[in-house]
């Protein structure tokens, strides 16, 4: 009996701390970063969905370029959203798959799209990636801190797309 304790013990331990440690990551480092993913899945999320709120309910002059924009981002995001829960599940833990733990886990908040004036749609979305950004940042120091390499480098991608983005978005809503 106690051998079979043990051995189950063991078998669990081994099952949650070891398959960081298969691609040459110390474990103990990479607890606050799959953390810090998690949290930055949940967030966009939130975001996709509002995004894709936005290209639906868009409405006005702007119509047809707002579409095709909020479109273009709401694909990126969807890419992003599998690339950061497999990158979850490369580092050996489980990615926040139900609503109701994105809702919860999630900063950025759900809007009603319905009704939304354009220009407000696009201030929007440009607060949402200021928040997702600022969490990316505090990644990439997490990830550099833990020698990962492949998830800084991944998140870093993602941040420049968003960079980029927001100065395209301010500059339609005339902001600097
Ligand atoms: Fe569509």
């Amino acid at each position: 009996m106690l051998i079979f304790v043990v051995q189950n013990i063991y078998l669990h331990l081994n099952k949650n701390t070891m398959k960081a440690e298969k691609i040459s990551l110390k474990e103990s480092k990479e607890k606050p970063v799959v953390d810090h993913l998690n949290e930055l899945l949940a967030n966009y999320h939130i975001h996709y969905q509002k995004v894709r709120g936005c290209h639906w309910n868009v409405k006005g002059k702007s119509f047809f370029t707002l579409h095709l924009k909020f479109e273009e981002l709401y694909t990126a995001a969807l890419t992003t959203i599998d690339e950061l829960a497999e990158r979850i599940l490369t580092l050996g833990k489980s990615p926040y798959s139900t609503f109701a733990d994105y809702i919860k886990k999630s900063k950025i908040n759900e809007i009603d799209t319905i009704g939304l004036k354009d220009t407000a749609m696009v201030k929007a979305i440009i607060e949402d990636m200021a928040v997702l950004i600022k969490m990316e940042r505090d990644i990439l120091e997490i990830t550099a801190d833990a020698g990962d390499d492949g998830t800084n480098d991944m998140i870093n991608r993602f941040m420049q797309f968003k960079e980029k983005n927001t100065w395209m978005l301010r500059s339609f809503v005339n902001e600097d």
